[in-house]
Order: structure tokens, then C-alpha cells, then sequence
């Protein structure tokens, strides 16, 4: 397995370009099951979470010609169906990523019986489905539990009132993606305001569903009985998550990084904290810079929904803290397990100490490479930055993780100035 070599201690300077969002990008892809026309998707990310997508699609009777960071999305066949009639989403396909459970809403849209793998849990925490079921059953579909499987039926899909008891991102997702075949106006209130939500909205505005209210918590769709079969293009917006990980790697080594792309409005809670904490931001409308000052600040984090703190930028933030002098505090909110990261920094010396959802943690004036172990995909960034900014050596474990989330990490950070390389083993 594939491991990161860092030598830690070279200051990060120079510019880095963002690529497309992975979390745009997954439901956008899922989102061509509606049509029948032709598809070219623009700016998606070489991940592979994409990749499972794409084989995902292929089984579904899609031909994906890949161009870079172009993908074109064709119809070859109408997707295959069991004996008994439902389209299958088997397990073997959902298990290698979570948000493949997008396909539910994608896939129910345009067939009455659909059988879709629940998704265990992971690292992070269990991931329970129930708030997308809410949304399936106000647009008129019945659920139930079958060896492992969700089994979605439904005679008509029709336009329904959705109110969330919980802003759920893959949720209001699922439900943007069925509610586009149904006819009528469906509002979902409560619903996710992430900037990934609003890409997905603006997507399905090109395929003639006009949806009102992307990015605010009222969200109404205009659904369709079937899409026309026209080509339609889109480009994917920038990576919120990856944009934020540079900075905060500026931060983190004492650097001065531009990120090409990064987009102020899309991170604001993250700039806001780093401003509080005294990093040096240049806001430009073709990217953000951030440059270290003597003396950082600790800081006080809560993650919470957009546009609040994103919970995929709480561990490398919390690397940042661990390495600012006073006493910082970080609240999870949004997954209950998500501080696995915090035993690999404290074996690189971080001061941390956990009681239920919140970290203390104790800023230290330096940190040490060892051997690390990832168990996600944005620990494993935290863990990245850890050892970029350690004395001495840190190797990276289980980079698969990482490699699931950042497009071409080792190379963005070595021409930063990183001393960083892949060792294939
Ligand atoms: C979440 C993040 C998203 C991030 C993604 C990948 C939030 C609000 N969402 O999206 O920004 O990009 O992870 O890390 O920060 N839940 C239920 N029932 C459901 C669905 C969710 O109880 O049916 C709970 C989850 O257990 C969790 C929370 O809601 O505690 C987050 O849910 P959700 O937004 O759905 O997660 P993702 O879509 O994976």
C-alpha cells in the first residue's frame, strides 16, 4: 500500500489551483440517471470516489467518455432490472462509497421499484438514512427493510411539502434529485444551503427543472413529467474543502499560499476564524491568499451546517490549533465520532483532550514526525499538515482515504515547496 513520505519544516509559498468539487460533482453525475441526453460535466476532480461513480453509471446503461477533467455522460441502455422488476443498487456498489446512496433519489425519479444498499457506517460515525426516507414518502413512495437493502416503491411520483428535521446535505440532495420528475411544485424547508447543493439546483436548472431558493433553507422545484433529450454542459464549482486545507496548510508551516479559485463566499466561516486567530487573507475575486503572522490566536470552533463551521475542515483546523499557543476548544456537532484524528496528533506531541463532542486542545510550540495511521478522508488531511509543519519525518498510512478526497495532494504540495513523496510499496 501506497504511503506519504513528509519531511517536515519547509515554509509553504507560491500559488495553488483549487480543483472542481468532489461533493458537487457526486450528485451532478448521479443526476444524469434523468436524462437521456447527452452530458458533459466540466471541472470534475480525478478522485476516486469519482471513479466509483463513473462504474456506477456504466452499470447503469451510461457510456462516460473521460477527457481530463471533462466527462461526457451518454445513454447506451436503459438500466438493467432483477426478476421481480426493481433496479438494483447492490451493495457491493454502495459499500465502496456513502454518497452513493444519491442514486435512491436519481433512480426513483424514473423507476416505481427500486432496491438501493443501506450504507453501513464508517469511521466517522454511523450514517443513518432516515431523513432521506422522510423525503421519498412526501413525494408519494413507501420504504421498507429487505436483507440490507432500502426498497423504494411508488405508483406516480408526485409533488409533495418536505420539512427536514435536520439541514441533511445527501438529503435534500435525494430529494432535489426525485422531486425533479415529479410533476408540480415540491418545497422542502429546512433543506441545506451547502454550496454543493446549490451547484447540484443550478444543474438541474440546465435540464429544464427550475428550482428556487438554492442556498437559502427553502428550496422550491419546479418537477417535470420527463426531461427533453437535449446535451447540456456544466461546470463543477471549485472544492470548498480542498481550497480551506491550503490555507489552513499556509497557516499551519508558516507560509504565504495563494489558492487559485477558492471562492470567499463558499468559505467564509473558515476566514472568519483564521482572520480571529490572525492569519494574514487577501480576498481577490480570483482566489484567496493566506499568509502566517507572529502570535496566533487560539480559537473557539463549532461545526455546524452551511454557512456555519463545515465539519470537513474541523481536523485541519484543529492541527492549526494544536500548534497555536493558549487554549483552543473544538465542537463536532454534525457526526458524533469524529475525532479519530486526535489520538495520531497527540502521538506527534498535540496536547489535546476529548469529553463527548468537544476537543481542548493546549497549542504546543512544535510538533514531531512519526509513522501515522489515517481513518478518513479529512483526519487524514489534519495529519498531512501535522507533518508538514513537524520536525523530522512523518509517514502516512492508509492513503487511500486521502486519495478518495484530494486530486494530485503530493504534487500541489511539493511545488508549494513541501518536501513530500509518494512511496509505492
Ligand atoms: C456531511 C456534511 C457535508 C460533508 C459530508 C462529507 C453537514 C451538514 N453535512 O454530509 O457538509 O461534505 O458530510 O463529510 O455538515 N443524519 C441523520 N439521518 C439522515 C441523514 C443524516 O440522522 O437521514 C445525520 C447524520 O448522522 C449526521 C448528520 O445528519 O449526524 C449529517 O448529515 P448529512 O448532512 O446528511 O451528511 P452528508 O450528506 O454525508
Amino acid at each position: 500500500m501506497d504511503t506519504l513520505r513528509i519531511v517536515g519544516g519547509a515554509r509553504l509559498s507560491g500559488t495553488v489551483a483549487v480543483s472542481g468539487s468532489k461533493n458537487a460533482a457526486l450528485p451532478i453525475l448521479f443526476a444524469t440517471l434523468l436524462t437521456d441526453g447527452d452530458v458533459t460535466v466540466h471541472n470534475v476532480p480525478d478522485l476516486r470516489d469519482i471513479d466509483v461513480t463513473l462504474s456506477i453509471l456504466g452499470c447503469l446503461g451510461k457510456q462516460i467518455i473521460r477527457r481530463g477533467d471533462e466527462i461526457v455522460v451518454r445513454t447506451r441502455h436503459e438500466p438493467p432490472v432483477d426478476a421481480d422488476g426493481y433496479l438494483v443498487a447492490p451493495y457491493d456498489l454502495i459499500r465502496r462509497m456513502r454518497a452513493s446512496f444519491l442514486l435512491a433519489g436519481a433512480l426513483l425519479a424514473r423507476h416505481r421499484k427500486v432496491r438501493v444498499a443501506l450504507p453501513g457506517g464508517c469511521a466517522i460515525g454511523v450514517r443513518p438514512v432516515d431523513i432521506h426516507l422522510d423525503a421519498f414518502r412526501a413525494l408519494g413512495c413507501t420504504d421498507a427493510l429487505d436483507e440490507g437493502y432500502v426498497v423504494l416503491r411508488r405508483r406516480v411520483l408526485r409533488a409533495g411539502r418536505i420539512a427536514f428535521r435536520f439541514p441533511s446535505v445527501g438529503a435534500t440532495e435525494n430529494a432535489l434529485l426525485a422531486a425533479a420528475l415529479a410533476p408540480g411544485e415540491t418545497v422542502v424547508s429546512n433543506a441545506a444551503q451547502e454550496p454543493e447543493v446549490a451547484d447540484l439546483a443550478a444543474f438541474l436548472g440546465k435540464l429544464g427543472v427550475a428550482v428556487h431558493g438554492a442556498g437559502t433553507p427553502v428550496l422550491r422545484i419546479r418537477g417535470v413529467r420527463r426531461i427533453r433529450r437535449a446535451a447540456v454542459e456544466h461546470r463543477v464549482i471549485p472544492d470548498r474543502i480542498e481550497a480551506g486545507t491550503y490555507l489552513l496548510a499556509a497557516a499551519v508551516t508558516r507560509g504565504a499560499v495563494f489558492v487559485r479559485g477558492a471562492v470567499a463566499a463558499h468559505n467564509a466561516a473558515l476566514l472568519a476564524k483564521l482572520r480571529a486567530a490572525g492569519v494574514a487573507l487577501e480576498v481577490r475575486p480570483d482566489g484567496i491568499g493566506a499568509a502566517w503572522r507572529r502570535a496566533l490566536r487560539p480559537q473557539r470552533v463549532v461545526t455546524r451546517p452551511f454557512p456555519g463551521f463545515p465539519t470537513d475542515l474541523q481536523a485541519q483546523f484543529m492541527t492549526l490549533m494544536a500548534l497555536t499557543r493558549g487554549r483552543s476548544e473544538i465542537c463536532e456537532h454534525i457526526f458524533e465520532n469524529r475525532f479519530v484524528h486526535v489520538a495520531e496528533l497527540r502521538r506527534m506531541g498535540a496536547d489535546i483532550t476529548l469529553s463527548g463532542r468537544v476537543a481542548t486542545v493546549y497549542g504546543v510550540p512544535a510538533l514531531k514526525g512519526c509513522p501515522v495511521m489515517v481513518s478518513d478522508l479529512r483526519a487524514g488531511a489534519a495529519l498531512v499538515l501535522a507533518g508538514l509543519a513537524a520536525s523530522g519525518t512523518t509517514v502516512v498510512n492508509r492513503l487511500y482515504h486521502l486519495d478518495r478526497g484530494y486530486e494530485k495532494l503530493e504534487h500541489k504540495l511539493a511545488a508549494l515547496g513541501a518536501d513530500i513523496r509518494r512511496v509505492r510499496n
